[in-house]
């Protein structure tokens, strides 16, 4: 059968910048190549390493032609498939791409996708793969276990909220580190919140129960002299800086990588079917409001992850949990 033609939008920029940058652009693509896909994308999501690569905080693929475009995380549908592609058309699933997922049709190896299972939402699944695959290879690392007890900086964020799950679900003693509007969310989940601030080490060490044997920082701030003080050794400590190599790994696009991404997203896909970790969608867009959401994205206070969808239900917002903790308490303070 052949493929029919295909009109893609998606976005791009042609030099470093806020979100404004962005442009939308529609163009017809060309058809699949051997072994490769194009999946129509029912849900993409945000990550601040897609904000990092377009701002020029990050410069790796600095070289990388212009323009570029942003996104890794997608979920969708196969609606046209190269000779000997894996998916037929009409699969639904889940995938990884280093760029480009911002849009509503990428062209894919197979050997980027899974199938997504039809119990797991499409929001969810368009949003699994750099947080999830960063935590678990985060996990897997420090080997995370029974036995342990591990905090975790910005618990209740994109890549927190997977973390302390999943800690949870081998079998760790799991601190996570919030603001007070988060307390209820991770209580929620099984995680002991604890403010972050001023006297952080004390609060942790109320809570904790015995010696704390894992540290995560996700946001980068103080978490080596924090963990310092907690005793926990230097092999057990995982810095932001640490957490960007793994995310830039996660993000390559050589086979080896690619396969590393593509097994760890199939452990997700399982993890979330079998209910181990549930991933809050803490916005959803619509695609071409896609700089409103990363707007959002830059406010810090996400609860799980920020979600363009392609076909949502509806135009307008739905308001969010920490919305409504903001309106009744005013403002962003700890
Ligand atoms: N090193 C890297 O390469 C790298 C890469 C990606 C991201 N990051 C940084 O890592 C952080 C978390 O990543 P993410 O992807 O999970 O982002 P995210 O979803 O935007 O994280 C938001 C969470 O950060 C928490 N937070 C805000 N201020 C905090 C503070 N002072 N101390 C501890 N937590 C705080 C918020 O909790 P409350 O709402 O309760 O305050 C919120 O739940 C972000 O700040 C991001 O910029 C670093």
């Amino acid at each position: 059968m052949r493929n029919r033609v295909i009109e893609a939008t998606w976005f791009e920029y042609g030099g470093y910048g806020d979100a404004d940058v962005l442009q939308e652009r529609t163009e017809v693509v060309a058809p699949p190549g051997p072994g490769e896909v194009i999946v129509e994308v029912i849900a993409t999501s945000l990550n601040h390493m897609d904000a990092f690569l377009r701002n020029g905080k990050e410069s790796t693929w600095s070289d990388d032609p212009w323009p570029r475009r942003s996104g890794s995380d997608f979920a969708g549908i196969v609606v046209a498939t190269g000779p000997h592609a894996e998916f037929p058309v009409g699969s639904h699933v889940v995938g990884h791409v280093r760029t480009g997922a911002h849009a509503t049709h990428v062209t894919v190896p197979t050997s980027t996708l899974v199938r997504k299972p039809a119990k797991l939402m499409w929001e969810v699944a368009g949003a699994l793969y750099l947080a999830g695959a960063t935590a678990l290879d985060t996990l897997d690392q420090l080997r995370i276990g029974p036995g342990d007890t591990v905090v975790v900086s910005a618990a209740a964020g994109g890549v927190g909220s997977i973390e302390t799950q999943l800690a949870k679900h081998r079998g760790a003693r799991v601190i996570g580190t919030c603001g007070e509007r988060n307390f209820d969310y991770l209580r929620q989940l099984g995680i002991i919140p604890v403010r972050y601030g001023e006297g952080i080490v004390e609060r942790i060490r109320r809570v904790a129960e015995g010696p704390v044997t894992a540290f995560i920082d996700n946001f980068g701030k103080d978490g080596r002299d924090i963990a310092q003080e907690l005793g926990v050794a230097d092999t057990r400590y995982r810095s932001s800086a640490d957490r960007r190599e793994v995310e830039l790994s996660l993000l390559r696009d050589d086979p080896e990588a690619v396969a590393h991404g593509t097994g760890q997203l199939g452990r997700l896909v399982q993890l979330a079917e079998a209910g181990a970790f549930r991933l809050l969608v803490s916005g959803l867009y619509p695609l071409a409001d896609i700089r409103e959401a990363f707007e959002d994205l830059a406010e810090l206070h996400s609860r799980g992850k920020i979600v363009l969808a392609t076909r949502p239900v509806t135009t307008y917002r739905t308001i969010k949990a920490r919305e409504v903790h903001e309106a009744m308490t005013g403002g962003y303070a700890a």
